[in-house]
Protein backbone atom coordinates (compact mmCIF):
# COMPACT_ATOMS: atom_id res chain seq x y z
CA UNK A 1 0.00 0.00 0.00
CA UNK A 2 1.06 3.26 -0.54
CA UNK A 3 1.34 6.82 0.97
CA UNK A 4 2.32 9.78 -0.62
CA UNK A 5 3.90 11.61 2.35
CA UNK A 6 7.43 12.03 1.85
CA UNK A 7 10.13 9.24 2.74
CA UNK A 8 10.83 8.63 6.27
CA UNK A 9 13.35 10.67 7.49
CA UNK A 10 16.39 9.00 9.61
CA UNK A 11 17.34 10.59 13.04
CA UNK A 12 18.25 14.24 13.08
CA UNK A 13 21.12 15.73 15.37
CA UNK A 14 19.37 16.52 18.62
CA UNK A 15 20.87 19.98 18.13
CA UNK A 16 18.69 20.27 14.90
CA UNK A 17 15.74 19.43 16.16
CA UNK A 18 16.12 21.29 19.79
CA UNK A 19 16.49 24.19 17.42
CA UNK A 20 13.18 23.23 15.81
CA UNK A 21 10.59 26.18 17.42
CA UNK A 22 7.40 24.88 15.18
CA UNK A 23 8.57 21.20 16.33
CA UNK A 24 9.47 21.68 19.90
CA UNK A 25 6.04 23.70 20.11
CA UNK A 26 4.00 20.59 19.27
CA UNK A 27 5.29 18.43 22.12
CA UNK A 28 6.27 21.11 24.55
CA UNK A 29 2.83 20.22 26.38
CA UNK A 30 3.63 16.58 26.35
CA UNK A 31 4.10 15.21 30.13
CA UNK A 32 4.74 12.06 31.58
CA UNK A 33 2.61 8.93 31.36
CA UNK A 34 0.71 10.48 28.39
CA UNK A 35 -0.69 8.94 25.16
CA UNK A 36 0.49 10.88 22.34
CA UNK A 37 -0.92 11.05 19.14
CA UNK A 38 1.48 11.20 15.95
CA UNK A 39 0.12 13.10 12.50
CA UNK A 40 1.08 12.16 9.25
CA UNK A 41 3.53 14.44 6.61
CA UNK A 42 6.30 16.33 6.75
CA UNK A 43 5.59 18.97 10.13
CA UNK A 44 4.07 15.98 11.86
CA UNK A 45 7.42 13.97 11.39
CA UNK A 46 9.32 16.86 12.79
CA UNK A 47 7.07 16.91 15.73
CA UNK A 48 7.80 13.42 16.01
CA UNK A 49 11.79 14.05 15.97
CA UNK A 50 11.06 16.33 18.71
CA UNK A 51 9.29 13.82 21.33
CA UNK A 52 11.76 11.52 20.04
CA UNK A 53 14.80 13.66 21.23
CA UNK A 54 12.58 14.90 24.67
CA UNK A 55 12.11 11.15 25.24
CA UNK A 56 15.26 10.19 24.67
CA UNK A 57 16.83 13.06 27.05
CA UNK A 58 15.09 11.84 29.94
CA UNK A 59 12.48 14.69 29.66
CA UNK A 60 9.41 13.15 29.58
CA UNK A 61 9.00 9.02 30.69
CA UNK A 62 6.44 6.46 29.93
CA UNK A 63 5.27 8.13 27.16
CA UNK A 64 3.11 6.02 24.36
CA UNK A 65 2.17 6.74 21.08
CA UNK A 66 -0.27 5.97 17.84
CA UNK A 67 0.83 6.96 15.10
CA UNK A 68 -1.63 7.45 12.12
CA UNK A 69 0.05 6.15 9.18
CA UNK A 70 2.13 3.17 8.50
CA UNK A 71 5.48 5.71 7.92
CA UNK A 72 4.73 7.72 10.88
CA UNK A 73 4.90 4.41 12.86
CA UNK A 74 8.11 3.09 11.09
CA UNK A 75 9.80 6.80 11.86
CA UNK A 76 8.57 6.25 15.43
CA UNK A 77 9.72 3.28 16.57
CA UNK A 78 13.04 3.78 14.11
CA UNK A 79 13.40 6.95 16.82
CA UNK A 80 13.10 4.60 20.09
CA UNK A 81 9.56 5.98 21.17
CA UNK A 82 6.99 3.11 21.91
CA UNK A 83 4.21 2.87 19.16
CA UNK A 84 0.66 0.78 20.25
CA UNK A 85 -1.81 0.22 17.27
CA UNK A 86 -5.07 2.04 17.45
CA UNK A 87 -6.86 -0.62 17.55
CA UNK A 88 -6.19 -1.23 21.46
CA UNK A 89 -6.43 2.57 21.98
CA UNK A 90 -10.06 4.44 23.10
CA UNK A 91 -8.47 7.80 24.20
CA UNK A 92 -5.42 9.97 22.89
CA UNK A 93 -4.14 12.65 25.35
CA UNK A 94 -2.86 14.86 22.55
CA UNK A 95 -2.41 14.59 18.84
CA UNK A 96 -0.11 16.56 16.78
CA UNK A 97 -0.29 16.44 12.52
CA UNK A 98 -0.14 18.88 9.68
CA UNK A 99 -2.94 20.18 7.50
CA UNK A 100 -2.75 21.70 3.68
CA UNK A 101 -5.47 24.11 4.08
CA UNK A 102 -6.15 26.12 7.16
CA UNK A 103 -9.17 28.75 7.07
CA UNK A 104 -9.92 31.66 9.44
CA UNK A 105 -12.52 29.71 11.58
CA UNK A 106 -10.13 26.89 11.93
CA UNK A 107 -11.13 24.64 9.44
CA UNK A 108 -8.92 22.28 7.80
CA UNK A 109 -8.13 20.42 4.29
CA UNK A 110 -6.25 17.31 5.10
CA UNK A 111 -4.76 14.31 3.11
CA UNK A 112 -2.75 15.08 0.51
CA UNK A 113 -0.58 12.44 1.80
CA UNK A 114 -3.79 10.02 2.34
CA UNK A 115 -3.97 9.40 5.83
CA UNK A 116 -7.05 11.27 6.71
CA UNK A 117 -9.32 8.20 7.74
CA UNK A 118 -6.53 7.43 10.21
CA UNK A 119 -6.07 11.40 10.97
CA UNK A 120 -9.93 11.60 11.87
CA UNK A 121 -10.20 8.55 13.94
CA UNK A 122 -7.25 9.42 16.08
CA UNK A 123 -8.30 13.01 16.33
CA UNK A 124 -11.79 12.09 17.41
CA UNK A 125 -10.18 10.21 20.01
CA UNK A 126 -7.85 13.67 21.71
CA UNK A 127 -8.55 15.82 24.03
CA UNK A 128 -6.14 18.46 22.41
CA UNK A 129 -5.46 18.60 18.81
CA UNK A 130 -2.19 20.85 17.40
CA UNK A 131 -1.98 21.33 13.65
CA UNK A 132 1.09 22.58 12.87
CA UNK A 133 1.54 24.13 9.56
CA UNK A 134 3.71 26.87 7.36
CA UNK A 135 2.15 29.91 6.94
CA UNK A 136 1.36 29.35 2.93
CA UNK A 137 -0.96 26.85 4.11
CA UNK A 138 -3.44 29.89 5.01
CA UNK A 139 -6.41 30.41 2.77
CA UNK A 140 -9.44 32.56 2.96
CA UNK A 141 -11.83 29.38 1.63
CA UNK A 142 -11.14 26.07 1.71
CA UNK A 143 -10.29 24.67 -1.92
CA UNK A 144 -8.02 27.29 -2.02
CA UNK A 145 -4.70 25.12 -2.88
CA UNK A 146 -5.97 21.58 -2.96
CA UNK A 147 -8.77 19.59 -3.52
CA UNK A 148 -10.80 17.60 -0.67
CA UNK A 149 -10.10 13.96 -0.36
CA UNK A 150 -12.47 11.49 0.36
CA UNK A 151 -11.36 7.92 0.81
CA UNK A 152 -14.06 4.98 -0.36
CA UNK A 153 -13.94 1.48 -1.03
CA UNK A 154 -13.31 0.01 -4.26
CA UNK A 155 -16.87 -1.38 -4.48
CA UNK A 156 -19.22 0.87 -5.70
CA UNK A 157 -17.09 3.55 -6.21
CA UNK A 158 -18.86 4.83 -9.37
CA UNK A 159 -21.77 5.24 -7.21
CA UNK A 160 -20.04 7.29 -4.62
CA UNK A 161 -18.85 9.44 -6.52
CA UNK A 162 -22.33 10.25 -8.53
CA UNK A 163 -23.21 11.20 -4.77
CA UNK A 164 -20.43 13.40 -4.45
CA UNK A 165 -21.13 15.27 -7.41
CA UNK A 166 -25.07 15.26 -6.05
CA UNK A 167 -23.66 17.57 -2.97
CA UNK A 168 -22.10 20.01 -5.33
CA UNK A 169 -18.38 18.04 -5.45
CA UNK A 170 -16.38 17.28 -8.23
CA UNK A 171 -14.15 14.02 -7.54
CA UNK A 172 -11.17 12.09 -9.48
CA UNK A 173 -9.73 9.01 -8.42
CA UNK A 174 -6.02 9.83 -7.39
CA UNK A 175 -3.88 7.94 -9.66
CA UNK A 176 -1.20 6.05 -8.45
CA UNK A 177 2.43 8.72 -7.04
CA UNK A 178 3.84 9.63 -10.47
CA UNK A 179 7.18 7.95 -9.49
CA UNK A 180 5.41 4.36 -9.26
CA UNK A 181 6.06 2.34 -12.22
CA UNK A 182 3.44 3.28 -14.81
CA UNK A 183 2.79 -0.17 -15.23
CA UNK A 184 2.42 -0.77 -11.85
CA UNK A 185 -0.74 -2.32 -10.50
CA UNK A 186 -3.44 -1.15 -9.41
CA UNK A 187 -2.83 1.85 -11.25
CA UNK A 188 -4.75 3.92 -8.68
CA UNK A 189 -2.69 5.48 -5.06
CA UNK A 190 -4.29 3.17 -2.36
CA UNK A 191 -4.56 4.21 1.53
CA UNK A 192 -2.80 2.28 4.67
CA UNK A 193 -6.13 0.77 4.47
CA UNK A 194 -6.01 -0.46 0.75
CA UNK A 195 -8.86 2.25 -0.06
CA UNK A 196 -9.00 4.59 -3.66
CA UNK A 197 -8.88 8.32 -2.71
CA UNK A 198 -11.57 10.75 -4.41
CA UNK A 199 -9.77 14.13 -5.15
CA UNK A 200 -12.59 16.45 -5.32
CA UNK A 201 -12.92 19.80 -6.01
CA UNK A 202 -15.38 22.21 -3.67
CA UNK A 203 -18.30 23.47 -4.52
CA UNK A 204 -18.81 26.96 -3.78
CA UNK A 205 -19.06 27.14 0.10
CA UNK A 206 -19.84 30.83 -0.23
CA UNK A 207 -22.45 30.74 -2.66
CA UNK A 208 -26.04 31.70 -1.89
CA UNK A 209 -28.05 28.25 -0.45
CA UNK A 210 -25.10 26.27 -0.73
CA UNK A 211 -23.98 23.85 2.06
CA UNK A 212 -21.92 25.13 5.21
CA UNK A 213 -18.80 23.03 5.87
CA UNK A 214 -20.25 21.34 8.55
CA UNK A 215 -23.25 20.04 6.41
CA UNK A 216 -20.99 19.37 3.58
CA UNK A 217 -18.71 16.97 6.01
CA UNK A 218 -22.13 15.08 6.94
CA UNK A 219 -23.52 14.84 3.84
CA UNK A 220 -20.36 13.00 2.65
CA UNK A 221 -20.30 10.54 5.68
CA UNK A 222 -23.82 9.66 4.83
CA UNK A 223 -22.61 8.09 1.69
CA UNK A 224 -22.45 4.32 1.69
CA UNK A 225 -18.77 3.42 0.91
CA UNK A 226 -17.64 6.68 2.13
CA UNK A 227 -14.63 5.56 4.64
CA UNK A 228 -13.78 8.93 5.84
CA UNK A 229 -13.21 12.89 4.10
CA UNK A 230 -10.43 15.55 4.62
CA UNK A 231 -12.86 18.09 5.34
CA UNK A 232 -11.89 18.79 9.82
CA UNK A 233 -14.52 21.35 10.44
CA UNK A 234 -14.11 20.93 14.41
CA UNK A 235 -10.86 19.03 15.21
CA UNK A 236 -8.27 21.89 15.48
CA UNK A 237 -8.18 22.89 19.20
CA UNK A 238 -4.54 24.98 18.48
CA UNK A 239 -2.60 25.77 15.11
CA UNK A 240 0.71 26.81 14.91
CA UNK A 241 1.76 28.45 12.13
CA UNK A 242 6.07 29.21 11.15
CA UNK A 243 6.53 32.12 8.41
CA UNK A 244 8.45 30.99 5.77
CA UNK A 245 11.75 31.72 7.04
CA UNK A 246 10.76 29.72 9.94
CA UNK A 247 11.78 32.03 12.10
CA UNK A 248 8.67 33.09 13.86
CA UNK A 249 5.73 31.04 15.09
CA UNK A 250 2.06 32.15 15.36
CA UNK A 251 -0.32 30.13 17.55
CA UNK A 252 -4.09 30.56 16.78
CA UNK A 253 -6.11 28.80 19.30
CA UNK A 254 -10.05 27.75 18.76
CA UNK A 255 -12.61 30.20 20.56
C1 LIG B 1 -1.77 13.36 5.37
O1 LIG B 1 -2.73 12.70 4.67
C2 LIG B 1 -2.12 14.82 5.44
O2 LIG B 1 -3.34 15.09 6.01
C3 LIG B 1 -1.03 15.53 6.16
O3 LIG B 1 -1.36 15.70 7.51
C4 LIG B 1 -0.77 16.83 5.51
O4 LIG B 1 -0.67 16.62 4.12
C5 LIG B 1 0.50 17.39 6.07
O5 LIG B 1 1.18 18.22 5.22
P1 LIG B 1 2.74 18.47 5.37
O6 LIG B 1 3.45 17.26 4.81
O7 LIG B 1 2.96 19.70 4.54
O8 LIG B 1 3.03 18.69 6.81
Amino acid sequence: MTDATPPTEARLADAQVRNDALAMAAVQDVTHGMMVGLGTGRAASRGIQALAARVRDGELERIVTVATSIRSAELARSLGLSVVPMSDVTRVDLLFDGADEVDPNLCMTKGAGGAMTREKIVAEAADHCIYLIDESKLVDHLGTRFPLPVEALHFGVQAVMARLRAVGLNPCVRPAAAADDESAQPPHYLTDEGNLVLDCAYPDVAAPGSLTLKDLSNAIDLIPGVVGHGLFVEQADVVIIENAQRTELTIRTRS
